[in-house]
């Protein structure tokens, strides 16, 4: 079946943890991460057109490149194909914040252009972003290698969640930079368990190295951090900035969510869940 138009969310991506256990000849580090996905995220819509285009809009569309920088863009040519769409990217997540945006952007871009285009999805598409191949498929999953070895994991409990990032935007090499001890202990076996109580434990025990890095580099991330203080367990996803906390059920997480707004109007703060 052909279609002329495709409409498609780009979750953020929250790393729950982030093992670093290696580096590689080049460079690129080797990861033991367990990755979920909010029900947040952009959109991506397109329609068939002669040209490849692309316009950003959305309320934290500012500061977004529009041209080959986006990782919209770079995906859509990644499929060697000579053909046109007109694409527009509705920008609700902060970018450079440690929640894949641009991947989750990227990964929603190859799957609507390959409905748009009747093509097959390009091979290697974790040349555009480490998160990309996750991002193919929003779920959580054990994310292993360089972004690029996927596994699946026991069913989450439910996740009811506060995502904060502070607004400052955090670029993610010189936060793998500022990583001293490269080898480091993988994760730990996901447990199968029904209460988040039990697995924001589990969490506790596990790590994301990438955070004290980052904090070292942007220390309002302990701010945030500090900030999700009344949550079961909070930790930065990603390379930074942005924190989450896990949380009992979701009125907990709207109520910590609007103490946080009110103490923080300029902090970007979402209650949401995660699966
Ligand atoms: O792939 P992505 O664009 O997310 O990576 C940004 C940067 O983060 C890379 O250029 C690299 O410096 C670092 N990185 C890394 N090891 C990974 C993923 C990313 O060193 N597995």
């Amino acid at each position: 079946m052909t279609v002329n138009s495709v409409r498609r969310t780009a979750r953020a991506k929250v790393n729950l943890t982030l093992h670093v256990t290696g580096q590689r000849a080049d460079g690129y580090h080797l990861l033991d991460s367990l990755v979920c996905f909010a029900a947040i995220g952009d959109f991506i819509d397109m329609r068939e057109a002669d040209a490849l285009s692309l316009s950003v809009d959305g309320p934290l569309a500012a500061g977004v490149p529009t041209d080959e920088r986006n990782l919209v863009l770079q995906a859509a040519r990644s499929f060697g194909a000579d053909k046109g769409a007109a694409i527009n990217l509705s920008k609700h997540l902060p970018h450079a914040a440690g929640i894949g945006g641009g991947s989750a952007d990227a990964a929603a871009t190859l799957l609507a252009l390959a409905e748009l285009w009747d093509l097959p999805l390009p091979e290697d598409v974790v040349r555009l972003g480490a998160d990309v191949p996750v991002c193919l498929s929003p779920m959580a999953l054990r994310m292993r290698g360089v972004g690029d070895e996927l596994s699946v994991v026991p069913p989450l409990p439910e996740l009811p969640a506060v995502l904060v990032n502070p607004r400052v935007a955090v670029e993610t090499p010189p936060v793998f930079k500022a990583l001293t001890q490269k080898e480091n202990a993988p994760m730990g076996v996901v447990p199968e368990c029904a209460e988040v109580g039990v697995f924001a434990k589990w969490c506790a025990e596990q790590r994301n190295d990438l955070q004290a890095p980052a904090i070292s580099i942007e220390p309002t991330i302990q701010d945030a951090l500090d900030a999700l203080e009344p949550a079961l367990f909070a930790r930065m996803s990603g390379s930074g900035a942005t924190c989450f906390g896990l949380c009992e059920n979701t009125d907990s997480a709207k109520e910590l969510a609007k103490t946080i707004r009110a103490k923080h109007p300029d902090w970007w703060v979402v209650a949401t869940n995660f699966s």
